[in-house]
């Protein structure tokens, strides 16, 4: 679901089956990240600061890679020829919109008003969390005994009314199965909320948010549901809500509503009526500029406007090392229709999306198509799905890659509401059939269908997904990059650093990078040894690794080693840019 304005933002959810792969650390991959430049902590120098990140060569690299990727499936070749629902050609063009617009974009929008995430402030410790990221462990209402058959009824008595019940101790997560796993594991956690012991680990009821336990807390032993803690029960009893930081009840204030953009001073005086604010999306910059691209361009409905750049919130619980971040880049399409077929388009958007994102290597378990019930969609929105990963951190649930939205009018019927200008489009192969042999011509508001992607929740995802852990290789850890996306494309090593080898070595390098550095970088390395360099790569997730040794100066041969079965072949040097360009699909 997207995180639209005056919706709190939920952009995680729990499955209703357990996981099927196990789940890989997010220590480990975050070692790496940094250890092989992929991404760094912004000002780090300076002791960093909350919600930014840098990315390092390679990040740099493959970040720019999957930008490169969806620009190219999005607008230039769209759907890789894919035909839309009526048998035409999908057409998309592209914008580039600033991050500052007059202000009254975002009134006009719903941002101003309605861009909020319910907060909580802890009054004794000045912690502060997201209202919806609280979750309680309860105190079960019936005996452990009878769990087993009447647990779905305590459970959805917990769910239902909800405002009646105030959880034992509080966590705050994002989803239920990262609560849980603060419960088992996390000591610190267990000791704020008493735990002496988990008696019964908890495990997920069957078609519910809820997990069942049974936990130890000293002075008794019961059995609890872990479950949210609904923002009307924060509501209407704060007071006796214990507080996540302290453990104590008494301490925490109602939800209060905290709006997310960054706000921002045009000109030297810097006063109230200077105020402007940095985009919380891309999708406005397409939307004001609807009539513009109509007026100067020949492009007829049904066609999309993509827009990617960053986009900045002040979310108030960053977190999850780059997922939730304060500055971040979005590639959103804005897809307009006529709204007689805009349910169609609907469908074909949602399902080119899941097939896109597994095209890119995130096919399997840890990739899904959610459907938005319609009881969460935003007011406006007619539909919703959500293209969703299984990051290591939302396990066994999901967490929000890309948004598919039915906006419906809605954006173009405000715009031209606040500013006065007509977004109506004459469409002249519809009405009725002229006697000239033309159409008459008709005037309607387009539905738009919203694919909005983000980018560095795509590398994120695609950095979880490639790392892979293989203690039985002298490179245990491996970064499985499709290729298309791998930062290095190809390696190149002289077995030695003399005897010709460098030069020969050197020679390919400017010919691979002639024909493959637009896409990504080849690099050389002659230090340290064979199976030390092997595993370097391995690291950076280069797909292949070109050895330059005797047989190379007598018959012409180069060792190629492929990064994931470690199996080796000998070609001829001159077949290395053929052999790459076929591995490669480029
Ligand atoms: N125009 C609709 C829109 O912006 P959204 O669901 O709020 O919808 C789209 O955002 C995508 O942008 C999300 O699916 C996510 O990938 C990314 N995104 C949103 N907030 C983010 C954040 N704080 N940090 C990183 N990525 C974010």
């Amino acid at each position: 679901m997207s995180d639209t304005p005056s919706q709190p933002a939920s952009d995680t959810t729990v499955p209703s089956a357990p996981a099927a792969s196990p789940v890989k650390s997010m220590d480990e991959i975050m070692s790496l990240c940094k250890r092989r430049g992929f991404i760094y902590q912004a000002s780090e120098i300076y002791g960093g600061i909350n919600g930014f990140w840098d990315y390092g060569p390679l990040g740099a690299q493959l970040k720019k890679n999957l930008r490169e990727a969806w620009w190219q499936d999005m607008i230039m070749a769209p759907c890789w020829g894919r035909k839309g629902p009526g048998g035409e050609k999908v057409r998309n063009v592209p914008v580039e919109t600033c991050i500052i617009q007059n202000p009254k974009v975002w009134e006009a929008s719903g941002h101003i008003g309605g861009f909020n995430d319910p907060m909580v402030d802890d009054k004794e410790t000045k912690g502060r969390f997201r209202a919806d990221h609280l979750r309680g462990i309860y105190t079960d209402l019936i005996p452990h005994s009878q769990h087993t058959t009447e647990v779905q009824n305590v459970v959805s008595s917990i769910a239902q009314p909800a405002t009646a019940f105030v959880p034992k101790v509080t966590i705050i997560a994002s989803t239920e199965g990262e609560a849980v796993d603060q419960v088992h594991n996390d000591k610190k956690i267990q000791k704020l909320c008493g735990i002496k012991n988990i008696v019964e680990p908890f495990v997920k009821v069957f078609n519910s948010s809820a997990w069942h336990g049974k936990v130890d807390f000293g002075k008794e032993v019961l059995s609890c549901s872990l479950d949210a803690v609904p923002i009307e029960t924060l509501k209407a009893h704060a007071a006796q809500v214990p507080s996540p930081f302290s453990g104590k009840a008494g301490s925490l204030t109602e939800p209060r509503q905290f709006n997310l953009m960054f706000k921002t001073y045009v000109g030297a005086t810097a006063s109230e009526d200077d105020i402007a604010y940095l985009r919380p999306e891309t999708a406005q910059g397409v939307f004001i500029n609807f009539k513009n691209v109509v007026d100067t361009t020949r492009v007829k409905i049904p066609f999309g406007i993509g827009n990617t750049g960053k986009s900045f919130r002040n979310e108030v619980t960053p977190r999850n090392y780059t997922f939730r971040s304060r500055e971040f880049e979005q590639m959103e399409l804005e897809f307009f229709c006529h709204p007689d077929e805009s349910m169609e388009w609907f469908e074909f958007w949602r399902k080119f999306r899941m097939d896109w994102w597994e095209s890119i290597g995130l096919a399997g378990d840890n990739l899904r198509l959610y459907d938005t019930p319609k009881k969460d969609l935003a007011h406006y929105a007619m539909a919703g799905s959500d293209v969703e990963y299984r990051f290591p951190f939302t396990a066994p649930g999901f967490g929000e890659l890309e948004g598919v939205a039915h906006r419906g009018s809605f954006d173009l019927e405000q715009h031209e509401k606040h500013s006065k200008v007509k977004m109506k489009y004459f469409d002249t192969d519809r009405g009725e059939l002229l006697p000239n042999g033309s159409k008459k011509g008709e005037w309607y508001t387009p539905h738009c269908i919203e694919p909005a992607a983000g980018l560095d929740r795509g590398v994120l995802a695609i950095l979880c997904e490639s790392y892979t852990k293989d203690p039985s290789r002298p490179s245990p850890e491996i970064m499985r990059f499709h290729p298309r996306l791998a930062p290095i494309k190809a390696a190149i090593f002289p077995l030695v650093n003399k005897d010709g080898m460098p030069e020969v070595a050197e020679k390919l390098y400017d010919e691979l990078m002639a024909r493959f550095g637009k896409t990504g970088l080849i690099e050389t390395d002659a230090k340290q040894n064979i199976g030390k360099r092997y595993a370097r790569m391995d690291e950076a997730g280069c797909p292949f690794c070109f050895t330059i040794d005797g047989d190379t100066l007598t018959a012409g041969t180069v060792t190629v080693r492929d990064r994931d079965t470690g199996a080796q072949e000998r070609i001829g040097i001159d077949k290395v840019s053929g052999y790459l360009s076929e591995k490669l699909n480029m």
